[in-house]
């Protein structure tokens, strides 16, 4: 699996996006755009992004019944993105479903990816509002289990849990994770990080970093740092 480094472009409009990406000289990075860019503007950002010669993961998240996944999938996967995602918390059926509305007619499809436990949601919440027993670790890895079987490519994870997913749902399978920072940047709201190197060490096939390189006064020299730490 190639590894790489995604940029999470959290802009709110397109011409903050673009002059973000402006800043770029010759490098093209694989950028994720999320559901606050999507929908201030349609899918027409995808394709001015993807013209512009960009890899995109579009961070839409899916979670619905296995039908209208399934013909959403089949909207996303005309629009020639390289990675997209849901909730595993919407079960096996609709992963399955998930996969064979992206799969295009010519049998390719873009990468999909589970959201496994939000990390937002801790062990309390998790047991006490959500009523799931047991302990939020073993959770992820069922929902990764239940990605692999459905069929997907892959899961979003913390640094932290890349090693152990990889134990369960074999090497190939592929952990997006985000929470990166530079030993010597700010670690901002996320909790727990890791440097790319550490991801690269713990085995994360793609990581995905928005602040380090979308705020630094260099964006283009704050990537190719990502890159050479992570892909080396
Ligand atoms: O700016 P920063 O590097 O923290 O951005 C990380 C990106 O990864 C954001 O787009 C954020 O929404 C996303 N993400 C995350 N933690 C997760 C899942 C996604 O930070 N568990």
């Amino acid at each position: 699996m190639g590894k790489d480094v995604i940029v999470a472009c959290d802009f709110a409009s397109a011409k903050q996006t673009f002059e973000f990406l402006d800043k770029f000289g010759t490098a093209r990075p694989f950028v994720k755009i999320g559901m606050e860019l999507y929908y201030a503007e349609g899918p027409d950002i995808v394709r001015k992004i993807k013209e512009r010669g960009h890899k995109i993961f579009l961070d839409l998240k899916l979670h619905d019944i296995p039908n209208t996944v399934k013909k959403a999938m089949t909207v996303l996967s005309r629009l020639d993105v390289d990675m997209t995602n849901l909730h595993a918390g919407g079960g096996v059926e609709m992963m399955k479903a998930a996969v064979e509305g992206l799969t295009r007619p010519d049998g390719t499809r873009p990468l999909l990816i589970a959201v496994t436990m939000l990390t937002s949601i801790s062990q309390e919440v998790m047991a006490n509002e959500l009523g799931i027993a047991g302990q939020l670790p073993d959770t992820v890895i069922r929902y990764a289990k239940n990605a692999a079987a459905a069929g997907l490519d892959g899961v979003v994870c913390s640094p932290l849990e890349a090693k152990v997913v990889h134990e369960h749902c074999g090497a190939g399978f592929v952990t997006v994770t985000p929470g990166v920072r530079f030993a010597d940047g700010d670690v901002g709201d996320q909790k727990r990080v890791m440097t790319p190197e550490q991801a690269k060490l713990i085995g994360s096939d793609y990581i995905v970093v928005g602040r380090p390189i979308t705020a630094a006064p260099d964006p283009e020299a704050a990537y190719m740092r990502c890159v050479r730490e992570f892909v080396g």
